[in-house]
């Protein structure tokens, strides 16, 4: 059984980062669940998918520094939290972009500087970003989150540079289509056209990726950073 360790996922309250929440709690870590809504998290703490829950919002610096005091040390930092608002580059509100740069971007930062110090000191970090498809391939109508998940995969390469000799780890996570509340609100004719580029031939669970945040979380997962993991069915390579 490998070392426990404290992991701490933002966006824990549903979809991917809930199920992440899950698959570290499995693998024997303690779990902080990190997210806005107060309720969602204790549910998931009541039925044992994390040990802890601490309220965050990431659009607040403020809110990102008490959630992490009241957390304490954190070993492995899971960037999971991101928001849409999407809309053509022509049209798009400059709130609507620095709203979703301020979050998945910004926030995601804060949130590994929180971090670094404790993880520098003990010599063993594990930093995993949930970035997206998009931020390889480009997406028409989401220039501000495809701006943020590009910006994501830089950071996390960047980082996995500065940060390697101090055996931290820090990769990136690219989901495809996974089914959640971010794309349950697409319409049946825009899923049925993304099916068919899809070779493995249906949509991503939470818990794919959730698979593949628990392999980079691990100790096995200990030679591997600065890597881009593609959780996406085969529909970019
Ligand atoms: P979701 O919308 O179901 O969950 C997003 C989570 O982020 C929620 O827990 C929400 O409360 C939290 N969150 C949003 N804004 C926040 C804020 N300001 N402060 C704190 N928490 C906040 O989305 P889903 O699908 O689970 O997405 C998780 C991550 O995976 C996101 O970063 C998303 O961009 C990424 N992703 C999702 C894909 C999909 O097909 N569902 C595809 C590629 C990437």
């Amino acid at each position: 059984m490998s070392q426990k360790r404290t992991a701490l996922v933002t966006g824990a309250s549903r979809g991917i980062g809930r199920a992440a929440a899950k698959a570290l709690t499995e693998a024997g870590h303690r779990v902080v669940a990190a997210a806005r809504d107060e309720e969602k998290l204790k549910s998931l703490v009541d039925e044992g998918g994390a040990a802890a829950w601490v309220k965050l919002d990431l659009a607040s610096a403020e809110s990102i520094k008490a959630a992490f005091a009241e957390a304490g040390a954190v070993d492995i930092l899971v960037n999971n939290a991101g928001i849409t608002k999407d809309g053509l580059a022509m049209r798009m509100k400059r709130e609507d972009w620095e709203t979703v740069l301020a979050t998945n971007l910004t926030g995601a930062f804060l949130c590994i500087q929180e971090v670094l110090r404790g993880m520098m000191k003990q010599q063993w970090g594990r930093i995993i970003n949930i970035a997206s498809v998009v931020g390889e391939s480009g997406n028409p109508g989401q220039a501000n989150y495809v701006a943020s998940k590009a910006g994501l995969i830089g950071l996390t390469k960047t980082l996995a540079q500065e940060l390697g000799s101090r055996n931290i780890t820090v990769n990136a996570v690219t989901p495809g289509f996974i089914e959640t509340d971010m794309t349950a609100v697409l319409k049946d004719e825009i899923k049925q056209k993304m099916l068919a580029g899809i070779p493995l031939g249906r949509f991503g669970k939470p818990e794919d990726v959730a698979a593949a945040v628990r392999y980079l979380a691990s100790e096995e997962a200990g030679y591997v950073t600065g890597c881009v993991l593609r959780v996406n069915g085969g529909m970019y390579m």
